[in-house]
């Protein structure tokens, strides 16, 4: 049997994910070498401050500052450091030097991926980003290789655990966002700057990387359009709960035909969204993680677990930590990415979906008709309504005050005329307030 040397493995941060990386490559080193045919040797991990407290127990001397004499020693380079510069520059350096590399950057890949891929090709190296989309969840590989040969047409994916983290404990009637913030950020699952979080920014590079591999097509993440939670109140997620819906931070990739051109395209999107009590993604809670793919022939799939958190991630990691190790042992090419279909990305207003709006109205005759004729101008139909009384001292009063809450549930309409419509609803003598405006998602 031939022997093979000991790769050098070079982890780049020790934070929330690169220390449990670190702490398992040394636990585990005989076993993951008995995998790979090779022993993985950990040579070093570049940190920012040395003396910084760390998750696990790794050893100080394999702690050091020069990332690039580290990159330049290593077969496999393991980038958790997040941000954009240096982590660029460092994989380009790792590239260019002739190492694998694996990193769990979505912000980066969702930047940079395009020029990062072409560098990996063109030098025949590895790139692999297991851990970037899903923590510990395998959704890479299945979107790349599993369904290679499958036509996806939709995904509807939870991909940001903070947020479901801080929505679930807003349901579950306790905190504020604020609040709940504060402790997905000590149980490390928030990005370094959580408005990454809330605002959406991380679910929206995370699902321009599920679209570019689903539709064979290069997504910018300034091609997705991004609303953040930051807006939904726990009066949305308690109403939501009366009628039957939970309130989830979605990321939704669809293939689309182009209302203008007929032409096939592409839309992804990120927004909260109801979703119905009794769809699957509804019972995803805590820091968990779900992606929903239906595909052409497939049907639908779910893929689901703990999408955030150092250890969970750390597993993501190592994966991809194997199989590159594996390539270096065996031979033979390196991943290419497809985005051969290269589908025009379709703005929002091209979306159809369905919508929930509740609104502050007057409570006198004629309110739900005058009300009515809007949606019906805008080609928008209504499906459903509920009324409630919100304030009985009001009746019987000059008719003036808003007296009545309505919320109406949609069939499906055009981002272009729901937004119209909610427009022509704000300006109407008998709305006081547009209170809220949420799509229905999973119906
Ligand atoms: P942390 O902020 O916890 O850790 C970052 C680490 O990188 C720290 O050890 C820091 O050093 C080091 N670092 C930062 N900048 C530099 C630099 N310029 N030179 C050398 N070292 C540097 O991040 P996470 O572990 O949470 O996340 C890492 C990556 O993994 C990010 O891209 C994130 O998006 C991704 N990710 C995170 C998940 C999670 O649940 N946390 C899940 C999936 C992906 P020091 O400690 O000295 O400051
Ligand atoms: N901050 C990210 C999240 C980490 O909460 O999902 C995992 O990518």
């Amino acid at each position: 049997m031939i022997e093979y040397r000991n790769l050098r493995i070079a982890v780049l941060g020790a934070g929330s994910v690169g220390a449990q990386v670190a702490a398992l490559l040394l636990q585990h080193a005989d076993e993951l070498a008995g995998r790979v045919g090779a022993g993985l040797e950990l040579v070093g991990i570049a940190v920012r401050d040395l003396d910084a407290p760390r998750t696990a127990d790794i050893p100080r001397e394999l702690l050091t500052t020069d990332a690039r004499s580290l990159i330049l020693g290593a077969d496999i380079v393991i980038e958790v450091m997040g941000g954009l510069e240096p982590a660029r520059e460092y994989l380009e350096l790792a590239l260019t030097s002739g190492a694998d590399v694996i990193t769990a950057n979505k912000a980066l890949l969702a930047t940079h991926g395009p020029e990062l891929f072409a560098i990996a090709e063109q030098v025949g190296a590895q790139l692999y980003y297991e851990a970037a989309v899903g923590g510990a969840i395998p959704i890479i590989r299945p979107l790349r290789d599993s369904l290679a040969g499958d036509r996806v047409h939709r995904i509807l994916g939870i991909v940001n655990g903070t947020t479901n983290y801080i929505l679930d404990r807003m349901d579950q009637g306790g905190d504020s966002l604020e609040q709940a913030l504060a402790v997905a950020t000590e149980l490390g699952y928030a990005e370094a700057d959580p408005t990454a979080d809330i605002e959406g920014f991380d679910a929206a590079q995370k699902a321009a990387i599920l679209a570019s591999l689903a539709f064979h097509t290069a997504v910018p993440v300034d091609g997705v359009h991004r609303e953040g939670i930051t807006g939904v109140t726990r009066e949305q997620v308690a109403a939501a709960q009366r009628s039957g819906f939970v309130v989830k931070l979605l990321a939704v990739c669809e293939r689309l035909v182009d209302p203008e051109t007929g032409a096939d395209g592409v839309s992804a999107r990120v927004h909260p969204a109801l979703i119905p009590t009794t769809h699957p993604l509804a019972a995803v809670h805590g820091a968990n993680n779900a992606v929903f793919v239906e595909a052409e022939a497939a049907g639908s799939l779910m893929f689901y677990g703990a999408g955030a958190g150092g250890v969970q991630t750390a597993s993501a990691v190592l994966g991809d930590l194997v199989s590159a190790a594996r390539r270096h042992v065996v031979g033979g090419p390196g991943v290419a990415e497809s985005t051969h279909a290269d589908l025009p990305i379709l703005p929002i207003t091209s979306v159809t979906t369905r919508y929930q709006i509740t609104l502050s109205v007057l409570d006198r005759p004629g309110v739900l008709a005058q009300i009515a004729s809007v949606f019906s101008e805008h080609d928008v139909s209504v499906e459903a309504v509920q009324q409630s009384v919100v304030d009985p001292a009001a009746d019987g009063q000059d008719g003036n005050a808003p007296g009545a809450t309505l919320v109406i549930g949609t069939h499906r309409a055009t981002e272009a005329a729901l937004a119209a419509t909610v427009a022509a609803l704000a300006d109407s003598p008998v709305v006081a307030r547009v209170d809220s405006v949420l799509r229905v998602e999973g119906l």
